[in-house]
């Protein structure tokens, strides 16, 4: 209660000193001097100081207010913005709390950090919920917009009656029309694919040995051939939380000396064991590869995983695939999650299983270790990864162009060949799966409503994970401005001059330095009319 106090009287003070300094700015000598003859195209371009907080903002009037209470915790909005920047997220009407990511608010349980974050950087963050019936007003005002913060859980904008496939679409529309989109659908779906990792295998962070299947004979060939030569990792693409990810190991053990010496024959008995709950379950390789193309069937005998199979279906362009690793046996040891804004690293978290389990998938009784970012104990994954790889990460993934999620996670597993518990011989880690779709900022948990917290809002987080989540969301601010400003740099250096001058224009005109009529005739004489 202490903290919600004190961040109300913050509140206030910063809109006063806002004020304050728009006041107290000195006008320029010439300025004030100028002609007065503003024209039609001019006032177009500026408005009034009492019209400009309003104004500032997109109007998103004709939208569907979703959000149930008040803008909890979020900061004023700049005056005269830097950017303007939209938090898109979803409520689902049909789950409790409308998703199982929400605050009381009808919020995000992490927005707030991080549209604060965007305005401690100058720029304005208003927040929305796309709602499924108003797609094309939506999108229409979207276009308002300079940049599109997107935090809509995956399967949430199904679950609302929409459709995943028609918003990205609308989405990749808005970036031809040179907004930012972070993530944009093809981040999402080239960082977030399991086959990225066939697209690394070569960097620094890759494993070499990583084949990627999309065809039923890609898989039948390729599997017997890997699988006759060492225990493999097989993983879906679709699943999460280590479902249809299979550690395999051959019953028999009958291993080959040399890869391609042999392929597996049919029959052959399979070890599994399931990532998601480590449970195992036995079978022959035709029933595996039975499973993974057609499901339960006749062919495939009895399956005791939740999941259904079926891992190509759809094929390619669907996200039908399936990865195929070889397997790190030091797993058991742990993992490795990198916290990444952009190219800066924020932490590192160890994920060790319990005892007898090789996935540390949450939920199954692991251990979290908390490292800071540049501990010594990862210090060559650290140059390898962030000095070596992240320059060239995106063009590698197929995303030439796209900046680098502003908040998003590297796994990484060791790559270290040696019997689990001795010293290891290399320093290697590998990257496991990047994901940049709606993570979470784990220490705005608390914000978040279940069936025993139903009143979550910001202020239920303790001030010292506010004061962690706040350092991330300004970490992610001043990113986001500066993709904003490199956009900008990108245009022609004349463009770029006059955007520079109208901008400058416009906030004198805001500000009361100038008034309208000066800021017009100065804009008039941008354009020569
Ligand atoms: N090459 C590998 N060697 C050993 N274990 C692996 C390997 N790849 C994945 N795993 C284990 O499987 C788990 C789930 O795999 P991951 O690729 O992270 O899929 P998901 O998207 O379901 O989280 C990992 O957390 C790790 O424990
Ligand atoms: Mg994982």
């Amino acid at each position: 209660m202490a903290f919600r106090t004190a961040f109300h009287a913050a509140r206030r003070c910063g809109a006063r000193t806002a004020r304050f300094a728009a006041a107290g700015a000195k006008r320029p000598a010439a300025a004030a001097g100028a002609a007065v003859a503003g024209g039609v195209l001019a006032s177009s371009f500026l408005q009034t100081p009492s019209a400009c907080q309003q104004s500032s903002l997109v109007d998103v009037s004709s939208l569907t207010k979703v959000a149930k209470q008040d803008d909890v915790g979020l900061l004023p909005q700049p005056v005269t913005p830097k950017y303007k920047t939209a938090l898109v997220q979803i409520y689902v009407t049909s789950q409790p709390f409308g998703g199982s990511d929400k605050s009381a608010s009808g919020h995000r349980y992490d927005t707030i950090p991080i549209a604060n974050g965007m305005i401690a950087s100058g720029m304005s963050c208003q927040l929305m919920h796309y709602v499924p019936e108003e797609h094309d007003q939506f999108f229409k005002v979207l276009e308002g917009f300079d940049a599109v913060i997107v935090r809509c859980n995956p399967g949430q904008i199904n679950a609302a009656g929409g459709n995943q496939i028609k918003f990205d679409d609308s989405m990749r529309a808005l970036q031809k029309k040179g907004k930012q989109v972070w993530p944009s659908p093809d981040v999402m779906t080239n960082m977030g694919a399991k086959d990225a990792l066939c697209k690394i295998a070569n960097l620094a962070i890759g494993l070499p040995d990583t084949l990627a299947y999309y065809s039923v004979q890609e898989l039948e060939t390729g599997f017997k051939k890997t699988m006759a030569f060492q225990p493999r990792v097989i993983k879906q693409n679709r699943g999460s939380s280590g479902e249809g990810i299979w550690i395999i190991k051959l019953k028999s053990g009958n291993y080959c000396k040399n890869y391609g010496d042999r392929s597996c024959s049919d029959d052959e008995v399979l070890e599994m064991m399931e990532a998601c709950d480590n449970h195992q379950e036995s079978h022959t390789v035709k029933e595996f590869l039975e499973f993974c193309v057609n499901g339960r069937s006749a062919m495939s005998g009895k399956w005791d995983t939740v999941g259904t199979g079926k891992y190509l279906e759809g094929g390619k362009e669907a996200g039908g695939q399936l990865v195929d690793q070889r397997f790190c046996p030091r797993i058991v040891e742990g993992e490795l999650r990198m916290n990444m804004i952009g190219e800066t690293c924020t932490g590192i978290i160890h994920k060790k299983p319990k005892a007898g389990g090789i996935s540390a998938v949450g939920g199954t009784g692991s251990v979290y270790t908390f490292y800071p970012p540049d501990a010594p104990e990862f210090a060559t994954l650290s140059q390898n990864f962030i000095g070596t790889d992240i320059p060239s990460l995106m063009e590698n993934l197929e995303l030439a162009g796209e900046p680098l999620p502003l908040w998003w996670t590297g796994d990484f597993i060791n790559a270290d060949p040696g019997t689990p518990g001795t010293p290891c011989t290399i320093d290697k880690w590998i990257v496991g799966e990047f994901n940049c779709s709606c993570v979470g900022i784990s220490k705005c948990l608390p914000a978040y409503c279940k069936a025993d917290t139903p009143n979550a809002t910001f202020f239920d987080i303790p001030v010292a994970d506010v004061m962690e989540a706040t350092y991330l969301g300004n970490l992610m601010g001043q990113k986001a401005a500066a993709i904003l400003d490199s956009d900008k740099a990108k245009m022609s250096p004349a463009a770029a001059k006059v955007v520079t001058r109208i901008e400058a224009l416009r906030g004198a005109a805001c500000t009361g330095v100038l008034s309208k009529e000066e800021a017009g005739s100065l804009m008039n004489k941008l354009f020569d009319v």
